[in-house]
């Protein structure tokens, strides 16, 4: 059996990306603190409390904690204790879209004060290309001794809701750096993933990460608004996807059409990609499109709902699935918000109902809409169901029962998850989108 090199590992951000990637670094072998400044998470997890829902993290915590994953507040006793040091804390969007940067500015001066030993500083999270050379000149400026360290940046192509699967089954592993030192630690860390490594200098790394998230939302945008065009020309989205998807140089995945994206990565990636091309010099015209369509295609599939039942003042409107996509809690830049408010100011009322983000969803909208219990308790006395996330637990409905329970029997799928004719056949109007 190989035997793999560990490292002593500092991981600063306990969110969707920075607990993931704590975790699975424990699994390998690594001797990892995770630290958050939110004493509150931070104190959870050490009583093995999830702040939020991933499939397979809370197993790999719980098997890990205290033998090789610790939580901690501290950053001081997190830098010190490492050679590794990945940041992975937030980089919200700012009014202007640009990514406020002020986390990452803060860490990399407190790094520089506290730097006892050779560092390796990781970025991880999403940040505009060039942050890396910044974070350098800080601890340079900063840095008190003549202790060396190294600046890398390695995106994370993590999706929510399978991170953990995608952490231990990369299609690549992207590493910029300057340094071969930085190169040889990174290889070997990563080395039990026996994925392929490709190695950039820092500013590439960065540039990947902003057009790999830039050219995924505009393929959605691209099947939404050829969606449209179907709706217009009474063809069918799906079959056009699948053919399309056929060909090897388009691929199949990330062409389904529906309420378009959401999430905390794709409208602020886009948002930030577009700030830094023009203050590069570039105005990335294709993807302020790219988000116009996604912005309007929530409206749009409201505008269907209303061509079918007229009026929505006093009618009941059932949604099932809140959460921006299946597998998780997440409800930041949803679609559901949009279209829950624009049903609302229409004067609908709302039952709704996600297998997972009840509960965080009720801090969004209070006592004004009602959280059912389950798919059948939301969809009781409703004039229409309005599908707006894929869960599994949907895909099993039985539709006989569902009939019953509705006032008329009327279905608006947001994700293109039914087939038309067979809902059709048990009696239901169907609103799909571009199908
Ligand atoms: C995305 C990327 O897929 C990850 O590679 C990246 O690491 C992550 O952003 C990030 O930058 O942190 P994520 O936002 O978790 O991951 O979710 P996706 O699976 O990419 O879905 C994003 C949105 O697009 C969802 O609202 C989903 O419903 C929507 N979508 C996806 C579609 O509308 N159609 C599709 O065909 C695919």
């Amino acid at each position: 059996m190989k035997i793999y090199k560990n490292y002593n590992i500092t991981v600063i951000g306990a969110g969707h990306v920075g607990l993931v990637t704590a975790a699975c670094f424990s699994e390998l072998g690594n001797k990892v603190i995770c630290v958050d400044n939110d004493k509150n998470k931070i104190s959870k997890l050490n009583k093995l409390i999830m702040p939020f829902y991933e499939p397979d993290l809370e197993k790999l915590v719980l098997k890990n904690f205290k033998k090789r994953l610790f939580f901690s507040n501290s950053l001081d006793y997190g830098i010190r204790n490492s050679q590794i040091i990945f940041i992975a804390v937030g980089t919200p969007p700012k009014e202007d879209g640009s990514s406020d940067l002020s986390a990452i500015e803060i860490i990399s001066r407190e790094i520089a004060l506290k730097l006892n030993s050779y560092k390796l500083i990781v970025e991880k999270s999403t940040v505009p290309v060039q942050t890396g050379q910044k974070i350098k000149e800080t601890i340079l400026r900063y840095k008190k001794n003549n202790v060396e360290f190294d600046i890398a940046s390695n995106p994370e192509f993590l999706r929510e809701g399978s991170a953990v699967y995608d952490f231990f089954n990369p299609d690549r592993i992207v590493v910029g750096t300057d340094s071969k030192k930085a190169k040889e630690i990174l290889k070997n860390l990563y080395a039990p993933l026996k994925s392929k490594i490709i190695i950039t200098d820092i500013n590439t790394a960065e540039i990947i990460k902003h057009a790999s998230n830039s050219f995924l939302a505009a393929k959605i945008s691209f099947i939404n608004a050829v969606a449209r065009i179907c709706d217009l020309a009474g063809a069918n989205v799906k079959d056009v996807a699948y053919a399309l998807g056929l060909d090897k140089r388009i691929g199949k995945y990330f062409l389904d059409a529906g309420i378009g994206y959401g999430g905390f990565c794709f409208p602020k990636d886009l948002e930030a990609f577009l700030y830094i091309s023009k203050k590069l010099g570039y105005e990335f015209g294709l993807l302020s499109e790219v988000k116009k369509i996604n912005e309007t295609q929530k409206l749009y599939f409201v505008e269907k709902i209303k061509e079918k039942l007229w009026i929505l003042k006093d009618k009941k409107i059932a949604i099932l699935g809140l959460s921006f996509k299946p597998n998780t809690d997440d409800l930041r830049f949803a679609p559901s918000i949009d279209i829950i408010n624009y049903l609302l100011k229409e004067g609908a009322s709302i039952s709704a109902y996600d297998p997972k983000s009840n509960e965080a969803a009720k801090k969004i909208f209070k006592d004004n809409i009602y959280f059912a219990k389950n798919i059948y308790d939301a969809v009781k006395n409703s004039d229409c169901i309005c599908f707006l996330t894929e869960w599994e637990e949907f895909k099993k409905i039985d539709f006989k029962k569902i009939k019953k329970l509705l006032k008329t029997p009327i279905i608006a799928d947001g994700r293109n998850m039914f087939n038309r004719k067979e809902l059709e056949f048990l009696g239901f109007e169907y609103i799909g989108i571009g199908t």
